[in-house]
Formats: C-alpha cells, structure tokens, sequence
C-alpha cells in the first residue's frame, strides 16, 4: 500500500513542527555570536574553547559565555574566561568591545595573556564588574576607564600593571570597590580618592610601589576594608580610623606611617588591624578591649609604648604581635 498524497502532507508538517525546536533553539544574537568567535580566533584559538563552535548555539554550552535570559534577549551579559591557557604571550582581544550588552568580564589567571587593557572596553557602557587577575596585563590602568559610568567593581590584582593611579576613578558615581594587590603601581594616592561616592567601600592597594604622603582627603571615605600594606606610602594614616565608620579590616604593613595611635577611634565591626613594620607612635587606647569581632592584630614592629590594655581579645593575640617596639609592656610581653 503507497503513501497517499495525505498522508505525505501530514508527515512534512509533522516533521517540519518537531524540528523547528532545533532551529528557533539557537537564542544567540547573531552580532554576538560573531564577536565571540572574533575573540576566540583574537586568542589564537585556543582549545579551551572548543565548545565555541559556530554551529552551535553561543547561549547554550560555550565555555565562559552566558546570555540575558531574564529580559530574553538572550544577549552576551557575562564572559569569564578564567583558567584558559594560550599557546603564547597574546593581548586582550579588541573585540570584547563588541559585546554590547556585557555586564560581566572576568580575565583570571590566564596563562600567556599579557598586552594593555585594550581602549575597546569603553564601548561597554552596560559593564558593572571588571576582573583582570593573575595574568601578565601590563602597562598603566587606564584613565579612559572612568568613562565607563555602570562600573561597581574594579580587580585588577596581581598583574604588571605600573605608572601612576588614575585620578579620575574617583568619578565613577557607582564604584564600590578597587583591588589593585600585586602590581607595581607608583606614585601617590590622588587626593581625588577622598571624594569617591558614599557607596565606595573597598580600596586594596596591597603590595605595590606606591609612595608619598597619604592624603588628608581619605578621611572623607567611610571604607569596610582597607589595604594598603606592602608599599612605601608615609604620612598620617588616622585618617582612615574613626570610631563611627563601619570599618572592618585597616591593614597598613610595611609602610612608613607614622602617627600617634593613642588619638584614633575604631569602628566596633573592626575584625582585622594589621599595623605592623610602620612608625607608629603612642599608647594602645583602652577602647582596644572593646572590639568584639578583632581576630587578627598586629602591631609589631613600630615605636608603641606604655602599657598593653588589658581584656576584651588583646590577649588572645601572642607576644609576636607586640613584639619590636619602644616600650610595650604588659601580658602577654612582660610586665611593665
Ligand atoms: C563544529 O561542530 C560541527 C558539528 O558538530 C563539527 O563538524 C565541526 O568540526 C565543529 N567545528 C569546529 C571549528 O570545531
Ligand atoms: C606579627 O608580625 C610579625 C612581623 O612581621 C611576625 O613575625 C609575626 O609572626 C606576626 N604575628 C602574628 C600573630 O601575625
């Protein structure tokens, strides 16, 4: 018994219906989907990517790649290529500038990526949080980044980046936080940075090179985490103290501070105050005893003197984070 003309007309519509799925399944936006394989051919190809395959779907399975699926415009919002490695020393790709609608753009630790932070990045005017870290990125942070308004999060810890920081940052009205650890960054801190938004929480500066007076402006900032440790800066650090802020970690080691710690108020959330290898003057206030959540303390190291208050958690911190000063005496050094 043949097919009837029916019965044929049934099949090709049956078969047309159950295999539509299969095509309207590729949500990726076409000009996206030609950005991404721009950047993967950018960075040589790397086989790390091999899910980035034109034939597929770039919102479905590609490494690294997530769309928009909450407004379903299934734009590129997030790229995180971290933990790729490339065959040799290659920049940034230029055309991570063409994704649009990018929120997200996480360059970590990855093996051979090296060059500057590309001029592109400023046609990403949706991006909030940018992380370049563990990688060879070198050159300056660029000025041309504060042109940027969305940005919250700036990481670009643990790179070889060097030259001055850029004033300007200071201008982004919803920055939050910058991580800079780890690079040979010079210079001073703007006095600029005093006048980040009230929303600014976040300044680690950790080991870089960056020297001079820190400025009187900072006090202006209410900061929940503050590193500074690990550069040459001088200067008058109480700025960053204040019994009214909400500060949780002030770690200032290794640096050239010098002030007189007996005048400053700290914050009841303070957990951390690294002070150690500086120039610190004075007494420890007996307000030290008050500080319920402090779990790390040390303030070896700098020219304290006088007697070591006695209660709250002082005493549950060894002699090694008193140790090397003026004329620090009492438990748990020895008693004056
Ligand atoms: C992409 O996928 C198709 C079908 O699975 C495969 O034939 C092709 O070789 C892939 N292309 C690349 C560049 O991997
Ligand atoms: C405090 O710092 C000194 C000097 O760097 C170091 O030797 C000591 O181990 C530190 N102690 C604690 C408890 O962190």
């Amino acid at each position: 018994m043949g097919i009837t003309m029916k019965q044929l007309l049934v099949l090709a519509i049956t078969t047309c219906v159950l295999t539509y799925p299969a095509l309207a399944a590729d949500k990726c936006n076409p000009q996206d989907k030609a950005a991404l394989l721009r950047i993967k051919s950018q960075l040589g190809n790397p086989s790390d990517l091999s899910t980035w395959n034109a034939s597929t779907d770039c919102c479905g399975g590609w490494k690294g790649v997530s769309c928009d699926t909450d407004t379903q415009t299934y734009r590129v919002n997030n790229l995180d290529l971290t933990g790729i490695t490339l065959q040799k020393a290659t920049s940034i790709p230029p055309s991570i500038g063409d994704l649009p609608s990018l929120n997200f753009l996480t360059l970590s630790q990855i093996t051979n990526l090296a060059g500057t932070i590309p001029n592109t990045l400023t046609k990403l005017t949706k991006l909030r949080y940018l992380y370049i870290s563990h990688t060879s990125v070198s050159g300056t942070i660029p000025d041309f980044l504060s042109s940027i308004k969305t940005l919250v999060t700036l990481d670009f810890s643990y790179n070889k980046l060097s030259g001055a920081l850029p004033a300007s940052l200071s201008s982004l009205p919803n920055l939050v936080g910058i991580t800079f650890d780890g690079n040979s960054l010079s210079g001073q801190i703007p006095s600029s940075y005093g006048s980040f938004s009230s929303q600014f929480t976040s300044m680690t500066l950790s080991q870089n090179k960056l020297s001079g007076v820190i400025p009187t402006s900072l006090s202006n900032l209410n900061l929940a985490i503050v590193d500074l440790s690990g550069n040459s800066l001088v200067g008058d650090a109480s700025v960053l103290f204040g019994a009214k802020k909400n500060t949780q970690k002030i770690a200032l080691a290794k640096n050239g501070f010098a002030f007189d710690i007996g005048k400053v108020g700290f914050s009841s959330n303070l957990n951390t105050l690294d002070l150690r290898n500086n120039g610190i003057s004075g007494t420890l206030p007996q307000s030290l005893t008050q500080l319920k959540f402090l779990k790390r303390f040390n303030v070896s190291y700098n020219s304290l003197c006088g007697q070591i208050p006695q209660g709250g958690n002082l005493q549950r911190f060894d002699a090694y984070a008193y140790a090397g000063n003026k004329c620090l005496c009492g438990s748990p050094l020895p008693s004056c």
